[in-house]
C-alpha cells in the first residue's frame, strides 16, 4: 500500500470551497485535473460536485457513459431544480457532477447571480464545488470566476504558455479589480512535464521565476494512462496497474489542500 498522502476530511479543518480550474488555453489538462481531484477528494472523505461550464462537455463525456437529460442549462434556465441536475457518480466516496451542455453558452445575461445562488445553495451541502472551464472567456465563465473562492490554474510547460498566461492573469486582475468578486489565486499547477525534452526544465525554470509564490512545487508528467482511462470513462485508480501520475496528483492536491489553508494572493 503506498503512503497515504492527501489530508483526509476528519484531519481537516476547511470550510466549504467553490474552486474554479482555468486557463485560457485549451488541452493543458483543465478537464483532467477537475476530475482527478474530485475523486482523491472522495477518497479522503470529502463530499464533492463538479460543475461542467464548458460547452464542449469533456467533464461530463470522461465521467458518465450515457447522456444525462438533466443538466446545467436547464438548471441556470430555470427548467430544472438543483436536485434534478445533480448526478451521482461511481466511487468510493461521495462524488457527484451536474453535466454540460452544449447550449451553456446561449445564456448571456443575469447568469452570474443565478450561479451565485447554485454554487451557494452547493456549498451548504458540499466540501468542495470545483467548475471546469471553457478555454474562452464565456459569460459563464466568467461568471464562474466570480462567483469562486479561489482559481487554481494549470498549465502546460510548453512554448508561448508564459505569454498566454501572464494575459490570462492580467485578465483575471481586471475581473477582481472591476466586480465585487472574492477570488482569490491559489496557484499554477503544471502539466504534462516531460523531463527529456530541454525545453520543459527552461520553461519550469520561467514560471517558477515569473510567479514564485504561486507556482506549485508539485506536477504532474506525461502519462498515456490518462487519455488512456479516460478514453473508457474509468478513474486512474480503476486501471490494472497504479499510473505513475497518480501520486503526482495526489502530491498536488495535498499542496493544494495546504494552500487552501494560506491563501494570501
Ligand atoms: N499529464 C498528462 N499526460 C498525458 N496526457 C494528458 C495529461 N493531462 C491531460 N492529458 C490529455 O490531454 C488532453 C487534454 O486534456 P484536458 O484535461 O481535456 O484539457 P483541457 O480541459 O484543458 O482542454 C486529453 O486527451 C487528456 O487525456
Ligand atoms: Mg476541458
Amino acid at each position: 500500500m503506498p503512503k497515504k498522502i492527501i489530508t483526509t476530511k476528519a484531519e481537516s479543518n476547511l470550510g466549504p470551497k467553490a474552486i474554479s480550474i482555468s486557463n485560457r488555453k485549451g488541452g493543458v489538462g483543465k478537464t483532467t485535473l477537475t476530475s482527478v481531484i474530485a475523486e482523491e477528494l472522495a477518497n479522503a472523505g470529502y463530499s464533492v460536485v463538479m460543475l461542467d461550464l464548458d460547452s464542449q462537455t469533456d467533464l461530463t463525456d470522461i465521467n458518465l457513459s450515457q447522456n444525462e437529460d438533466s443538466n446545467l442549462f436547464d438548471l441556470l434556465t430555470g427548467q430544472k431544480a438543483l436536485e434534478e441536475v445533480v448526478t451521482e457518480l461511481f466511487s468510493k466516496g461521495d462524488k457527484k457532477i451536474i453535466p454540460g451542455s452544449a447550449r451553456v453558452d446561449e445564456i448571456q445575461t443575469g447568469v452570474s447571480n443565478t450561479l451565485a445562488e447554485i454554487v451557494d445553495k452547493l456549498k451548504e451541502t458540499y466540501d468542495f464545488v470545483l467548475l471546469d472551464h471553457p478555454p474562452s472567456l464565456t459569460e459563464l465563465s466568467r461568471a464562474g470566476y466570480i462567483i469562486s473562492d479561489q482559481l487554481l490554474i494549470i498549465a502546460e510547460a510548453q512554448q508561448l504558455s508564459l505569454k498566454n498566461l501572464i494575459s490570462f492573469l492580467l485578465e483575471i486582475k481586471k475581473l477582481q479589480l472591476k466586480t465585487e468578486t472574492t477570488l482569490e489565486l491559489l496557484g499554477i499547477v503544471a502539466n504534462k512535464v516531460d523531463h527529456r525534452r530541454k525545453l520543459t526544465g527552461k520553461m519550469l525554470i520561467e514560471y517558477k521565476r515569473t510567479y514564485p509564490e504561486l507556482f506549485f512545487d508539485n506536477y504532474i508528467g506525461v502519462d498515456t494512462a490518462i487519455p488512456n482511462a479516460q478514453f473508457n470513462q474509468e478513474t486512474m485508480r480503476e486501471l490494472p496497474w497504479r499510473p505513475i501520475t497518480l501520486s503526482q496528483f495526489e502530491r498536488v492536491i495535498e499542496e493544494m489542500i495546504q494552500r487552501l489553508q494560506y491563501v494570501k494572493y
